[in-house]
């Protein structure tokens, strides 16, 4: 492994428009679980029944009582770990440019990057389905399910359910920051939910050098990723990072 950091550490230290794509893996060491896999989410509960804009839309109370109730308490004590704290570094140094994240957790903002792309929204806000207002979920009152606006609307995650469509500008930034780069590391996902999963390979095809950070093969790592670096990213992070430094000072 320590010589397969070394090469990528050399490749990235050239990059000068590195693209990140997150997933749930990369908040795993934060105390969030992921969604598929072991100790997944969508294998204790079902995704259709709890995740879909029309189970929340038919049932608000239970949608909020079973999913995101719980979501709340978990997002609320996690902080960011050496993987988050690694991408920042990256753009710090001027070698990545943004991150394209599947999260919905802010780890990312709150590790320091400034150019995060929620393309599955952010957990930190609710929506009323009436009025439209936004509201800090940590304002939110869970005495009342569903919890309410002060219109008297529903209030609902401002995260994407299935079933629901990718806001346009997140859509299309992240296609043409695809594009673009000259580097990606796809960090902690499955790859099997579209459209994020089809990045990786837009950059491919557009000549990009794909870094792929995670502990088990996915649907990328055979025939997508140039570099795939099986561990944890709170592990793999601070070792590649340092490994840039290195590179870039011996320049
Ligand atoms: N470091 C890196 N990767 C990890 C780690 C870790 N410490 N632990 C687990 N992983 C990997 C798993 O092997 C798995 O491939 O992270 C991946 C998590 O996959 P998913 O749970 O499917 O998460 P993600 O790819 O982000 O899901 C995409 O699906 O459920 C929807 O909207 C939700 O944004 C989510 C989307």
């Amino acid at each position: 492994m320590s010589s397969l950091i070394e090469h990528t550490a050399k490749i990235l230290a050239k990059a000068t428009r590195a693209v990140a794509l997150t997933g749930a893996g990369i908040s795993v060491e934060s105390g969030i679980p992921p969604f598929r896999g072991k100790g997944g989410l969508w294998e204790k509960i079902d995704p259709m029944r709890y995740a879909h804009i029309d189970a929340f839309m038919d049932d608000p109370e239970t949608v909020w009582n079973v999913l995101i109730k719980d979501m709340k308490h978990v997002l609320d004590r996690a902080r960011p770990n050496p993987g988050h704290t690694g991408l920042a570094e990256l753009e710090e140094m001027g070698i990545l440019t943004s991150i394209i994240t599947q999260n919905v957790d802010g780890l990312h903002q709150m590790a320091g990057t400034r150019d995060v792309i929620e393309f599955h929204g952010n957990f930190a806000w609710q929506r009323c389905l009436a009025c439209n207002q936004s509201i800090e979920t940590a304002k939110v009152d869970l005495g009342q399910m569903p919890p309410r606006c002060g219109c008297g609307g529903i209030l609902r995650p401002n995260c994407i359910f299935f079933g629901e469509l990718i806001p346009h500008r997140e859509l299309t930034r992240s296609q043409q920051l695809s594009a673009a780069c000259d580097v990606m590391l796809v960090i902690g996902t499955s790859a099997t939910v579209q459209p994020a999963a089809s990045m990786p390979v837009i950059a491919k095809q557009n000549g990009a050098v794909i870094i792929e950070i995670n502990p088990e093969p996915t649907p990328l790592t055979a025939h997508i990723s140039d570099l795939p670096l099986m561990g944890g990213a709170g592990s793999i992070m601070p070792r590649l990072v340092a490994s840039v430094r290195r590179h870039l000072a011996d320049r």
